[in-house]
């Protein structure tokens, strides 16, 4: 790419998207896999590279409202949630205008749509014309990725690779689901409950701690194994002295055993473990910067072998809450609370 400007980048992006190649492309949350979304034989080739079971449908990004009315029907919350929070990292679920083919929506009657709030994203979609299909560009089984290095860990070169630099957020967006009754969040990000609620009013949001047991989840996504790290993770969650001390205890028992684990903590508390080997989630301040920082600290710690990461819990406020969520399955819901 060198010796291109940034447009004519994107021309031939968006000219890739036409064709029916995919394309890997940064937004604000995570890096995703794009591809037209009108076209069936493209969007087979995302659900082939990925490894993706073909019950689990696919978010559709788009540059507009008016993009997103093409596909859906917006009610009067989608369409209030749209105003407020795009682009920005919200995905509505709303009942399809059926002009998608069956493979995106896994053949639900319901879309799932995107407008991402990061000027490449954007630029392609309008350029390409068409909206654009994208899960997170990780084989199933790895983390989201958030930089353009992540995407060729996983898939070398084997796609292009729009890069736009580290993502802003780092984990993926809100979904709420608005096709019936009171609206659910089936997963939480960077736009909250509360944010939500005082747009649209009461909204539930489905256990965001625990394994999930039902049938028919709503979000299909949601009942495959997530992201696992070649470590053992262990949540420490607590009053913080306590966890501190219980995090130490378990790091130095791997260790006398000839293990090799890894502390995760805040910048605050680091002084407190000393020699021990650890990664710096963020700020105790600023759970912002552990969303950043999650998913390629979980990356370098596979790359790094380590057999075990104890976890310092971030609170669960603000972002704070979707971080957790994901740590929590990172964790195989393996939590330790003093
Ligand atoms: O931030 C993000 O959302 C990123 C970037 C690339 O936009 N994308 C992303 O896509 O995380 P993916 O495929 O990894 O996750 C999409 C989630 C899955 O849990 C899927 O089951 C759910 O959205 N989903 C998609 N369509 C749905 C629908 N019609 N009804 C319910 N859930 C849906
Ligand atoms: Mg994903």
């Amino acid at each position: 790419m060198i010796n291109m400007t940034k447009e004519t980048v994107i021309e031939k992006a968006a000219k890739a998207i036409k064709k029916g190649e995919v394309v890997a492309l940064p937004t604000e949350t995570v890096y995703g896999l794009g591809a037209n979304a009108y076209d069936k034989e493209a969007v087979s080739k995302i659900f082939a590279a990925k490894g993706r079971p073909a019950d689990n449908p696919l978010i559709v990004h788009v540059d507009s409202l008016i993009m997103a009315g093409m596909l859906g029907v917006l009610n009067k919350d989608a369409q209030n949630l749209a105003q407020n929070f795009w682009p920005g990292p919200l995905t509505l679920v709303v009942p399809s205008k059926g002009l998608v083919p069956d493979i995106v929506t896994a053949g639900l009657k319901t879309i799932a749509l995107r407008m991402p709030d990061n000027d490449i994203a954007l630029s392609l979609i309008s350029a390409a014309q068409v909206p654009i299909a994208a899960p997170s560009a990780n084989k199933s089984g790895s983390p989201s990725p958030t930089s353009a290095a992540h995407v060729l860990l996983d898939f070398g070169d084997k796609f292009m690779v729009l890069d736009g630099g580290e993502c802003a957020i780092g984990i993926e967006s809100t979904v709420i689901e608005l096709s019936k009754g009171t609206p659910v969040i089936l997963r939480p990000g960077a736009v909250t409950q509360n944010m939500i609620e005082s747009c649209i009013g009461d909204v539930l949001c489905t256990n965001a701690f625990a394994p999930n047991t039902q049938q028919a989840p709503a979000a299909p996504g949601m009942k495959y194994r997530h992201y696992a790290p070649l470590a053992q993770v262990t949540v420490v969650e607590g009053e913080p002295s306590s966890a501190i001390e219980a995090i130490k205890y378990l790091f130095d028992k791997d260790t006398k055993k000839g293990d090799k684990p890894l502390i995760m903590a805040s910048r605050e508390n680091k002084r407190f473990y000393g020699r021990r080997d650890i990664l710096v989630t963020g700020s105790l301040e600023n759970p912002a910067e552990a969303a950043k920082n999650l998913y390629s600290l979980l990356r370098m710690a596979d790359e790094m072998f380590y057999s075990h990461i104890y976890f310092e819990a971030v609170a669960k406020v603000g972002i704070g809450f979707a971080v957790m969520n994901r740590v929590y399955k990172a964790a195989a819901y393996n939590i330790v609370k003093v």
